[in-house]
């Protein structure tokens, strides 16, 4: 039984998970990307059988979780504190409260992270939730638990995952772990380990399960999803030693999307992240087939300078990135393209940053995600490069970036205007209960009365006004889809 509670907190829970005769309460909290926020809920889901129900209260927990991320400093820097406001928690008001911490800063820190923070009970890495009774066991002994073991077959596919912070409409469904691409920078290759995918069989019944329970759209996750691989479990390089049979029933990324779009005609997709040297012109041309796959691809390239993009072990060049943005606008005109960048990598110079700039000319990105270089300890960049660009280049570099990507923006959500576009109502408007939001196909946030719809509701609407953020329209009907 879930109960929606109406506060929007950064972070923290918005539905409780309830389940009868449960008597202890779970505090969790998760930072960083989807993923991390889609573990906790199989992470709700395991404490669910072990007599937890969850809380929106620290005063009352008897198990705080928080789920981090490792990768900047800035995102460890904010579990750090959240950690002292536990403390600050336990010691006034909850002395028997119990702390631990998952994710990505335990694989990284494992037994530092004991030694560092006192309040720290437990430290559990992305692949060993399922051991969590265990280990919870050894912590209401009196000990100290952690298990970071990594897996190469764990993807947790036969966990039904509990829905938290749900609108009800759309959800994460993840399909591969791990990451193989070892970009330089990166930490998520040392924190989640080696690349695995997830069954079909599996993802297709999660995905029943959210139809049947009235959810709209899915987003199918992973760090690198146009690398999943399905043919039988186990590593990508084990590929290679597969039996024909297993090889000749072996299902990819475009297969995949395929079979979701097919199988589940009313359902929208989307997926998240793609990596350029991973992303085929069969998945495109999946893409551009079904009218269910949404419009969108978030392609992070990083850097435009071809140097920058060697050291960072980005397996393209510039010249084959525009070629993939090529193939993605002449088969689908209309499809919106996201970015992440990075400045002041080690040893950039200002024709480098140039060439990022003069790359998102060429691509005009219809969003962004933008970050200053930080290093991060154990990456082949921290080991081999010195971090040399100074903290106010790497800002003004940054700055730079983020104007050029706000004139895209904006210059791209001008292109909505006087269009009727489709739009599935996912919640109120953050500034007005008078209207509904939610987003079209190219991920655009759009923002219109709300007449008579609900949420789950396709509406056709058309297009009125726009910010550089999001488009404002009235709706003129429900959508075939509906
Ligand atoms: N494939 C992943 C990428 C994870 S990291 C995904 O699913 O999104 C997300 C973004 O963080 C990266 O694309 C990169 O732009 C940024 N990032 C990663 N490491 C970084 C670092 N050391 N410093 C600054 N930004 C970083
Ligand atoms: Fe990180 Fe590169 Fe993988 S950014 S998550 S190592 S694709």
């Amino acid at each position: 039984m879930e109960k929606i509670i109406d506060e929007n907190k950064q972070g923290e829970t918005l539905v409780l998970n309830q389940k009868d005769g449960n008597t202890r309460k779970l505090f969790i909290e998760s930072y960083g990307c989807q993923m991390n926020f889609s573990d906790s809920e199989i992470v709700a889901s395991i404490l669910t059988e072990q007599g937890y129900n969850t809380t929106q209260n620290l005063e009352d927990a008897d198990l705080v979780l928080v789920n981090t991320c490792s990768i900047r400093d800035k995102a460890e820097q904010t579990v750090r504190k959240r950690l002292e406001k536990y403390n600050a928690v336990k010691k006034s008001h909850n002395p028997g409260m119990k702390v631990g911490v998952l994710g990505c800063m335990a694989e990284r820190l494992k037994t530092k992270f004991l030694e560092e923070e006192k309040i720290v009970d437990l430290v559990v890495g992305p692949d060993a939730y399922k051991d969590l009774p265990n280990l919870l066991s050894e912590v209401e002994e009196g000990r100290d638990a952690i298990n970071v073991i990594l897996s190469k077959e764990e993807t947790y596919g036969d966990i039904a995952p509990v829905r938290l912070n749900t609108n009800g409409v759309t959800a994460f469904v993840s399909i591969t772990r791990g990451c193989d691409n070892m970009c330089t920078f990166c930490v998520v290759p040392f924190t989640r380990g080696r690349e695995r995918s997830r069954d079909p069989q599996s993802i297709m019944e999660e995905i029943t399960d959210l139809w049947n329970r009235g959810f709209k759209e899915v987003t199918l996750l992973g760090q690198n999803v146009d690398s999943f691989l399905w043919y039988g479990g186990g590593l990508k390089k084990d590929f290679e030693k597969a039996s024909d049979i297993q090889k000749a029933t072996a299902v990819n990324f475009a297969q995949l999307l395929d079979m979701c779009a097919t199988t589940f005609p009313k359902m929208r997709f989307r997926f998240s992240t793609s990596n350029p040297q991973d992303m085929t012109l069969d998945v495109i041309e999946s893409m551009a087939k079904h009218r269910n796959i949404c419009k969108y691809i978030h392609l992070p390239v990083q850097s435009g300078s071809n140097r920058i993009l060697q050291e960072m072990n980005r397996q393209h060049t510039r010249e084959e990135y525009f070629e993939l943005i090529d193939n993605i606008k002449r088969l689908i005109p209309d499809c919106a393209i996201s970015q992440d960048m990075i400045s002041g990598f080690p040893t950039e110079t200002e024709e480098d940053h140039q060439d990022t700039l003069s790359l998102m000319e060429y691509v005009k990105y219809d969003f962004g995600f933008m970050f200053a270089y930080s290093e991060r300890p154990g990456t082949l960049a921290e080991r081999k490069m010195e971090d040399d660009i100074p903290e106010d280049t790497k800002k003004r570099r940054l700055q730079e970036i983020i104007e050029l990507q706000q004139e895209h923006s904006f210059y791209r959500t001008k292109q909505h205007l006087g269009k009727i576009e489709e739009v599935l109502i996912e919640k109120l408007s953050k500034r007005s209960s008078e209207h509904w939001s939610g987003r079209n196909s190219q991920n655009t946030v759009v923002v219109f009365p709300k007449g008579d719809y609900k949420p789950g509701d396709f509406v056709n609407v058309k297009i009125t006004d726009c910010t550089s953020t999001t488009l404002i329209g009235e709706a003129v009907g429900y959508s075939e889809n509906n």
